[in-house]
């Protein structure tokens, strides 16, 4: 089928990509020429594993254009996935979307489906549907379809899906979508209608994000009580009501969706007057997180922050992205380095991101190798879980650090083994002996 998608961010240029891999004749339309021309050169502005390789392979189904007046032409479904930022109350910030609606509307030449991707507040598609109603020579349809991609492992998880949700209010835009989706078997499509498949995307972040906040808490009460939360969290996710899943503790959730997505569904109840306050004090939970992780830190400095130098291995919001919106260690390093330290950072993908979140310090050294950045530590941090900073030779850390210790924010080392080879570890969720 001829889709179009507005937006090449994130989700708009995964979507399409992956959409292009299932046989589709995909236009992404981007109002970034500078964009598009490196697209169209196949340079992808974001870091997600195998995205490249797959715009390759699908080079023959997909094209980049700033024009969306072209892009129209003979699509039967558009996707909109441009950006919802954070308004200055918490609400999702709808301008982008409306533009998007008001400008196919004025562009489109015949029929069309209007189907919104990005995560959008319920009844949303109203709203759209209202501008729409303005165009009387042609009939446009209106659907959402949020997604679900994890970044660092989004073409898995589109290609792997748990579930595809189509929401729709009438059954020419559901049976288009039901076309698109046609290769995935029937059991992993949810259809319902709009409202609906626009508030399960809140509910599922929501949900989630609460999840990680109740391990961080009983990591909390590990520590205190002298409790494994590793333990802890394996013997718990055995329970299948609970599942396995996101229940690593850590120095709270990050990125771009989460701590954005329950601000805006706390805001869009409020407007029903309904209360989510159990999602409220998660995000309460979350908020002061990174202030007991930064507390930590200097406790474990003796309070004494002055000439030290502290090494954080992990800047990115998690492992496998260059994303630091919203990373919890970059909101520590910024409570850390008010002091008179030295912060040395490394990450696999975020330093130049890194760079640009903290370039009011001039106390932050940048490595691009681990081991330089833990050379002469007096407190190496592990704060974002790539794979890879289990896999260092700590042994070798261990010659070139200055004080011995290492604070895991992850527990993705062995502890035993760090310990055996010298240093002093201290971890989430474990008492320190
Ligand atoms: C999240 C959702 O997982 C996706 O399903 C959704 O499509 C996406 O938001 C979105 O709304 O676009 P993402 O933000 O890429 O995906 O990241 P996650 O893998 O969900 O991680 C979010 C945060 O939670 C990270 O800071 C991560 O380190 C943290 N986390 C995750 C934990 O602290 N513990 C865990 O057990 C899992």
């Amino acid at each position: 089928m001829k889709i179009a998608i507005v937006g090449t961010g994130y989700v708009g240029l995964v979507s399409g990509v992956c959409l292009a891999s299932l046989g589709h004749q995909v236009t992404c339309v981007d109002k970034d020429f500078t964009k598009i021309k490196n697209l169209r050169n196949g340079v992808i502005p974001i870091y997600e594993p195998g995205l490249s390789e797959l715009l390759k392979k699908v080079e023959n189904n997909i094209n980049f254009t700033d024009n969306l007046g072209d892009a129209l032409i003979g699509c039967k479904a558009i996707f909109i996935a441009v950006g919802t930022p954070q308004d200055e109350d918490g609400s999702a910030d709808l301008k982008y979307v409306i533009q998007c609606a008001e400008e196919i509307v004025e562009k489109s030449k015949d029929d069309k489906v209007i189907i919104t991707k990005s995560t959008v507040p319920v009844h949303t598609g109203e709203k759209i549907k209202k501008i729409t109603d303005s165009r009387k020579d042609i009939k446009f349809y209106i659907a959402s379809n949020p997604e679900f991609l994890r970044e660092g492992c989004a073409i898995f998880d589109f290609i792997n899906p748990d579930r595809i949700v189509i929401g729709s209010n009438d059954d020419y835009s559901k049976d288009i979508l039901l076309e698109i989706y046609s290769s995935f078997s029937i059991e992993k499509i949810v259809t319902t209608d709009i409202a609906t498949a626009e508030l399960i995307k809140y509910a599922s972040n929501s949900f989630l994000a609460t999840k990680i906040s109740f391990i961080n808490e009983m990591a909390d009460l590990c520590e205190k009580t002298g409790a494994s939360i590793k333990n802890l969290s394996y013997a718990i996710g055995l329970d299948s009501r609970i599942g396995n899943k996101f229940l690593n503790a850590g120095p709270g959730f990050g990125g771009s969706c989460f701590p954005k997505d329950i601000m805006a569904i706390v805001n869009m109840s409020k407007k029903y007057d309904c209360k989510l306050s159990l999602i409220e004090s998660v995000i309460d939970s979350n908020k002061i997180r990174q202030e007991k992780m930064s507390k930590k830190i200097v406790a474990i400095l003796d309070n004494q922050l002055s000439n030290k130098n502290i090494t954080f291995l992990g800047l990115a919001f998690k492992g496998n992205t260059d994303d630091t919106r919203y990373s919890p260690s970059i909101s520590i390093i910024k409570k850390i380095a008010r002091n008179n330290c030295i912060i040395k950072v490394n990450d696999f993908q975020a330093l130049e991101n890194a760079k640009k979140d903290l370039a009011e310090f001039n106390n932050i050294r940048y490595h691009q190798d681990p081991y330089e950045a833990c050379t002469d530590s007096d407190l190496i941090v592990i704060a974002t879980e790539w794979n890879e900073y289990s896999k260092l030779d700590y042994s070798i850390i261990f010659s070139k650090a200055r004080d011995k210790k290492i604070l895991d924010l992850r527990n993705i080392l062995d502890g035993e083994k760090i310990q055996k080879i010298g240093f002093k570890y201290f971890a989430i969720g474990k008492k320190n002996d």
